[in-house]
């Protein structure tokens, strides 16, 4: 920028001078971040009040890891360490302990744990496992016992939980797991319990069973090899006549691969399966399962599931299944994440296609081209005696063709652990799937998808000040909000808090379907049924240009191109004033405009969105920040510099528009004694120190040897020739962002003051 054509005295100019080096030396705020795949549109930092979250914990307990809800949506069951909790919900700003009550592991087998050499920190406990709604009066439950599962019978009384007795302990082998790492799942249907799990104590023997009620007990067989001593489980979800399982294993039919190659699977099970009279005994006589394909195009397949959920069957739609996976492969060193959606047509067309067989001779999968049998074997009308359809059972149990589903996000740097999905319904009375992923560093990204099948992310919450995984997501419909185990507690997330989107635009462009503008009460609210006529939305393309045009000329008028209200600020002489521009969203981007000019005067700048402006004769007037979103461009502020020149009152333009005065950051560069007020103040300092930094740093390079000279060199070489990935955590190291705490700068005035002089 022309420093000599602006006319300031030596310390504007100075002033100025460190804001461009502060730039320089700042990492951009953009660069690298987020990975590839939809953005958040709102980014929502642990503890920020925009989105007020409950919290449950309680001293002495951990890992909240079991979640049920109850049939009336009113209490919310919870299985932590060693513990079994009854949550009230009702309301919506806290949520109540009802009453606990505990279930150790005996201390007998926690002694017996210990001597297996697990570890009597983290492993010898009772991690509850189960949670399942019996009857109206019991639940039942397993954990793992300090690695020796058990089950038991949790009686209620008006939703209250009654302790365990010793005598409604039973054993809990292929129910829960032994160790609390191993991936289980469990599905009670029609008063049998359907679970997937480890069966043993070492975790070499997965195992799909089915116990209680009055049918038989029922097992995968481990000599036939149906699952891979790797199997890993993650949800069991009941269809009219089936259950379905999904899991992940190493997949035996591609071993000709030199790594060990991963693939998720959806197997299923008949409920009418009773076992074989003569061949498989207790055995599935109806177990098959299927390669469930979750991957773009020309892309490396998303090969490891990690949750899949049914969405409930309310809508005209098939009944989908929706799935969050990751990827065995790291590409630029982070996993990435999808969610697939699988139509439960196409997987029941699957079971019903054609069968892989190994070949002994040759140890390879291939299609099975033989002869049909009648009754089909692996249907659900195979009957007990069917001595041939078991025989063929036997070594027939995989499909052979694969579950294809459709990507609905793709996104890196994430890795979903968990998923709620739900339908919302829209301004426009389309339902609309919104989606809860939970993420391994603790945060919720809240997704909805179009008709088109693409999503977007409406909002990222960071619920844990901490990085950890989220364990649990459990909806409650009635409640407006999704519950989070962790670690340390549970959280409440209303499913959202439309408040926060403050103008039309900002409410349209957000495209949650559960928020809607109102244009009476200039608010956005929750979408409740029933409401007025008037409310604003545009989900499909999220045009505030036409949801929010308003008056007499209706979709003719250009919304909000006249600002709302102007900030007045006062203009000081021989000052920095900063103007700070929110950024509502990650989407838009932003840039400033002076009166009618696309860009301000050449005496300002802009620094981490604000605009500072130097304040010298002539500057007085307009200036705007705007956002473009969507291709849609909105002053998000609107500021008059106030100047004996340019008074406000006197622009026609801007005649009618409210005003109120602001303080705003402002630093005083004049009368040679520095003067700050506000925020600017430690900036400056900061940038005076790094200045000091820079200087003396580069003076020794000077002086320094040539050889040294060289050597920094080649070291900024090696840097370049880093992977894009590395290169920020780097440079962030290199010049240290400012800090903000005043103190800390003080301290370091005083230490490079004195390096100051040494150097001079
Ligand atoms: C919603 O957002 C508004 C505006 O930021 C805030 O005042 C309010 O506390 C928030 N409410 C909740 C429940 O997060
Ligand atoms: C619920 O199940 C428990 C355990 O099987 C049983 O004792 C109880 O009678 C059942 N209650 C009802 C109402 O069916
Ligand atoms: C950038 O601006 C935001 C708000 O506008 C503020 O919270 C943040 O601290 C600023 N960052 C720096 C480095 O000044």
């Amino acid at each position: 920028m022309a420093l000599p054509a602006l006319g300031l005295d030596p310390w504007s100019l100075l002033g100025l001078f460190l804001f461009q080096v502060l730039l320089l030396l700042l990492p951009t705020p953009t660069a690298g971040g987020g990975g590839q795949g939809p953005m958040p549109r709102v980014k929502y930092p642990a503890g920020d009040g925009r989105r007020a979250l409950s919290f449950f914990h309680q001293r002495g307990l951990q890992d909240f890891d079991t979640l049920l809800l109850s049939d009336d949506g009113n209490t919310l069951y919870v299985g932590a360490r060693e513990t079994i909790l009854a949550l009230s919900i009702q309301d919506p700003g806290i949520l109540k302990l009802k009453n606990m009550i505990p279930w150790p592991a005996s201390e007998f087998k926690k002694a017996e744990c210990a001597f297996k050499r697990k570890s009597t920190e983290t492993q010898c406990f009772n991690f509850i496992r189960v949670l399942v709604s019996l009857n109206a009066t019991h639940l039942y439950t397993c954990g793992t016992f300090a690695f020796s599962p058990v089950c038991a019978f949790i009686e209620l009384q008006d939703s209250y939980l009654l302790p365990i007795s010793e005598d409604k302990v039973l054993d809990g082998k292929g129910q829960s797991p032994f160790d609390p790492a191993h991936k289980h799942t469990a599905v009670l249907v029609d008063g049998m319990l359907y679970s997937g799990t480890m069966n043993n104590f070492l975790g070499s023997e997965p195992i799909l069973m089915r116990s209680l009620g009055s049918k038989p007990v029922l097992k995968t067989d481990t000599f036939l090899r149906w699952l891979h001593p790797d199997a890993s489980f993650v949800a069991a979800i009941p269809s009219s006549k089936v259950v379905y399982f999904f899991f992940e294993e190493t997949a035996s039919e591609f071993d000709f691969f030199f790594e060990k190659l991963h693939t998720s699977r959806v197997a299923r099970v008949c409920k009418n399966d009773v076992g074989g009279e003569k061949l498989l005994q207790k055995k599935w006589t109806t177990f098959l399962k299927a390669q469930l394909l979750c991957v773009q195009p020309g892309q490396l397949p998303f090969n490891i599931i990690r949750h899949a959920v049914l969405l409930p069957a309310e809508s005209p739609d098939v009944p989908r299944i929706y799935a969050a996976f990751t990827s065995q492969w790291q590409v630029g060193g982070t996993r990435s994440s999808a969610v697939c959606a699988f139509s439960l047509a196409d997987i029941e067309r699957v079971f019903e296609g054609k069968y892989k067989e190994l070949n002994k001779e040759t140890s390879r999968w291939t299609t099975y081209r033989g002869p049909e049998t009648n009754p089909r074997p692996g249907s659900c009308s195979v009957g007990p005696s069917s001595d041939k359809a078991l025989t063929f059972m036997k070594d027939h149990f995989l499909m052979d063709e694969p579950v294809v589903g459709t990507p609905l996000l793709v996104k890196s740097g994430v890795e979903y652990t968990r998923l709620a999905v739900e339908t919302a319904q829209g301004l426009d009375g389309r339902s609309h799937l919104v989606m809860y992923l939970g993420t391994h560093t603790g945060s919720l990204h809240k997704a909805v998808v179009s008709e088109d099948s693409s999503a977007h992310l409406v909002e990222e919450i960071q619920l844990f000040p901490d990085p950890e995984p989220v364990r649990n997501l459990q909806l409650a419909p009635t409640q407006d909000a999704v519950f989070v185990g962790f670690s340390g507690g549970i959280w409440r997330v209303p499913r959202a808090n439309c408040s926060v989107y403050e103008s039309c635009v900002d409410c349209v462009l957000a495209r949650d379907p559960h928020c809607a503008w109102d244009p009476e009460s200039h608010t956005c609210r929750l979408l409740t049924e029933p409401h007025p006529n008037s409310w604003k939305q545009d989900m499909e393309r999220g045009n505030p240009g036409w949801a929010c045009a308003s008056g007499p000329m209706g979709r003719s008028l250009r919304p909000q191109s006249r600002p709302q209200i102007i900030k007045e600020v006062l203009a000081v002489p021989n000052s920095i004033l900063e103007l700070p521009c929110p950024h509502l969203s990650a989407l838009a981007s932003y840039h400033w405009s002076r009166g009618t000019a696309a860009t301000p005067a050449a005496s300002s700048t802009v620094y981490n969105g604000s605009l500072l402006l130097v304040l010298r004769d002539g500057v007085g007037g307009l200036y705007q920040c705007w956002a473009t979103e969507n291709g849609f461009s909105h002053p998000v502020v609107s500021y008059w510099v106030d100047s004996q020149d340019r008074p406000l009152a006197q622009d026609p333009e801007l005649a009618g528009i409210p005003r109120e005065s602001v303080e705003v950051p402002l630093t005083r560069v004049g009368g040679g004694a520095l003067a700050a007020q506000r925020s600017y103040w430690p900036h400056f300092l900061t940038v005076t120190v790094l200045l000091a930094v820079v200087l003396s740093g580069a003076l020794i390079i000077l002086l320094a040897s040539p050889l040294g000279a060289l050597r920094a060199r080649g070291k900024v070489q090696g840097c370049e020739s880093l992977p894009p990935g590395e290169k920020a955590p780097l440079s962030r190291e290199q010049h240290l962002p400012p800090s903000k705490e005043p103190r800390a700068s003080v301290g370091d005035v005083d230490a490079e003051k004195h390096l100051g002089t040494e150097v001079a």
